[in-house]
C-alpha cells in the first residue's frame, strides 16, 4: 500500500522537473508501473490487509485496483489534445490529474472514517480545477459550480453524523466499530438512512439529485470524464456499503420510496438516452441509469445484491470510461459531439466499429459479460424483494437495448457522408487505450469471483 502511494507521489516531481520531450512518456510509464503493481493486490488472500491508516478488503480492493488501472489510461487519453498547450499547463494538468486519482485511491482505502471524509471532500478540488480550467467550452464554470454546490450540500449531514458517531464511540476506525454493538440511535427510519447517506446519494447520483452530472461530463476534458465516470461515481456506492454496517439498518418497509425513486430514475434516464443527440450526454445519462440500479441493490441489503453492486461498479467503470474514450476520439477528429455527423463511419473505420460494438454490448449487459453477471445478481435480489419493482427493472432491459441500438445505428451505420472521407484513422495510442479497457472486462468473464464479495 505504502509502496504504491510513494510511487504515485513520485509522479508529481517528475511532472515538474522532466524536460518537455520526455514529459508524457515518463509520466505514462510511471503510471503504467503503478497500474501493474496494483494488480498484486489480487494475490493477497481475500485482500486482507489493514492497519490504522489503510484498509483493503473485498469491498475496497477491486475499486482500488480499478483506480490505479485508470491512471495510465487517463494520461494516454488526454495526450493528443494537451500536447499542443503551453508546457506549464501540461505539467499542471498531469499534477492535478495525479493528485485527483491519488485522493480517490486514498478515499477507497482509508480505514478511518474521518480520513475517508477528508479525502472524499478533497477530491472535489482537483475535479473542479480540471473541469473549469481544461474544459473546452464556455459553460464549464457553471458545471463546476453545480458540481461543488451539490456535493457540499450533501456533505453537511454526513459530517454531523460522523461527529455524533465519534462522541458515542471515541473512535472512527471502521475495524473497531465493527466490533461494537450497533449504535443506540433511536432513529431507525428510512429517512434517517437517506439523510446520512445524502452525500453519497448525490455522488452516485440518485435520480433527482443527478442534475450536476450531465453538465460536468459534457464540459469536462476527456480525462475528467473518465475519472468521473469510472471512479468518482463509485465513491458513493462504496461509501453506502461501507457505512451500512454502522448505520442502524432501516427496516425494508421504510425504504420503498427510495427504491421507487431509483427505479423511476433508471427508466426515465434510459428513455432520455433514446432522444439524445449529444454523444457525451448520452453516455452520462446511461451512467445515471446504471448507478441507480446500484442504489437499488444497496438498499435491498443482501449478500447477493452487494456482490452485484460491486461487480456492477467495476464493470460499469471500465465500460463507461471506454465509451467516453471512443466518443472523445471522434470528437478530436470532427470537433462535434453530435452523433448524426458520424453516420456511416463503419465503412471507413471498421476496427473502430468493432470497439464500439464491444463496449456498447457490454454496456447493454450481453450475457457472457461481467455486466450481465452483475445485472443478474441485482435483478434476482430485487425479485426476491418485490415482484412489482422487479417488473419495473425488466422494463429497463428493453429501454437499454433500445438506446444501445440507437447509438450504434446513429454513429456507425447508414449513408456515409462526404465529410467523413477525410477522417484520420485511429492511432496506435487509441487502440492501446481501448485494449486496456476491454481486456480486463474480457478477462474478468473467466473468473468473476475475483471481484465479488
Ligand atoms: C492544479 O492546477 C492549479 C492551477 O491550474 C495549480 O495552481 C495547482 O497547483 C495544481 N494542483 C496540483 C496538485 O498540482
Amino acid at each position: 500500500m505504502l509502496m504504491i502511494i510513494f510511487a504515485w507521489l513520485s509522479i508529481l516531481p517528475t511532472t515538474l522537473l522532466i524536460p518537455q520531450k520526455l514529459l508524457w512518456v515518463t509520466s505514462t510509464m510511471q503510471s503504467l508501473t503503478i497500474a501493474f503493481l496494483s494488480i498484486a493486490w489480487f494475490f493477497q488472500q481475500d485482500f486482507a490487509f489493514s492497519n490504522h491508516l489503510s484498509l483493503l478488503d473485498n469491498l475496497s480492493g477491486p475499486l482500488a485496483i480499478l483506480t490505479s488501472w485508470l491512471l495510465p489510461l487517463t494520461l494516454l487519453a488526454s495526450q493528443s489534445k494537451l500536447s499542443k498547450e503551453p508546457l506549464i499547463r501540461q505539467r499542471l494538468f498531469i499534477a492535478n490529474l495525479t493528485a485527483l486519482q491519488l485522493m480517490t485511491l486514498l478515499t477507497f482505502t482509508a480505514s478511518d472514517l474521518m480520513c475517508f471524509f477528508i479525502f472524499f471532500e478533497a477530491s472535489l478540488a482537483p475535479t473542479m480545477i480540471i473541469i473549469t480550467r481544461w474544459g473546452s467550452q464556455e459553460r464549464r464554470l457553471e458545471a463546476g459550480t453545480y458540481l461543488v454546490f451539490y456535493t457540499m450540500a450533501g456533505a453537511a449531514p454526513l459530517i454531523s453524523f460522523l461527529a455524533a458517531l465519534y462522541s458515542n464511540f471515541g473512535s472512527l476506525s471502521t475495524l473497531l466499530i465493527h466490533l461494537t454493538p450497533t449504535p443506540s440511535l433511536n432513529l431507525n427510519t428510512g429517512l434517517f438512512w437517506a439523510i446520512c447517506n445524502m452525500a453519497f446519494l448525490v455522488k452516485m447520483p440518485m435520480y433527482c439529485l443527478h442534475l450536476w452530472l450531465p453538465k460536468a461530463h459534457v464540459e469536462a476534458p476527456i480525462a475528467g470524464s473518465m475519472v468521473l465516470a469510472a471512479t468518482m461515481l463509485k465513491l458513493g456506492g462504496y461509501a453506502i456499503m461501507r457505512f451500512s454496517t454502522l448505520l442502524p439498518e432501516p427496516p425494508l418497509t421504510q425504504t420503498p420510496l427510495f427504491i421507487f425513486i431509483a427505479m423511476v430514475g433508471i427508466i426515465a434516464t434510459a428513455t432520455l438516452c433514446m432522444r439524445q443527440t449529444d454523444l457525451k450526454a448520452l453516455i452520462a445519462m446511461s451512467s445515471v441509469s446504471h448507478m441507480n440500479l446500484v442504489i437499488a441493490a444497496t438498499l435491498v441489503q443482501t449478500q447477493w445484491s452487494y456482490t452485484g453492486a460491486i461487480v456492477m461498479m467495476i464493470a460499469h467503470g471500465l465500460t463507461s470510461s471506454a465509451l467516453f474514450c471512443l466518443a472523445n476520439t471522434t470528437y478530436e477528429r470532427t470537433n462535434s459531439r453530435t452523433m448524426i455527423l458520424l453516420r456511416g463511419a463503419m465503412l471507413i473505420l471498421p476496427l473502430t466499429t468493432t470497439w464500439w460494438l464491444m463496449t456498447l454490448l457490454s454496456n447493454m449487459a450481453l450475457p457472457p459479460s461481467v455486466n450481465f453477471y452483475a445485472e443478474l445478481l441485482i435483478m434476482t435480489s430485487i425479485f426476491n424483494w418485490s415482484t412489482m419493482i422487479f417488473l419495473l427493472a425488466t422494463l429497463n432491459l428493453i429501454f437499454t437495448t433500445a438506446y444501445t441500438l440507437y447509438t450504434l445505428w446513429s454513429t456507425q451505420r447508414g449513408q456515409t457522408s462526404s465529410h467523413l472521407k477525410t477522417l484520420f484513422p485511429f492511432q496506435t495510442r487509441e487502440h492501446l487505450i481501448m485494449i486496456m479497457h476491454t481486456s480486463p472486462l474480457l478477462l474478468l468473464i473467466l473468473n468473476p469471483t475475483l471481484i465479488s464479495m
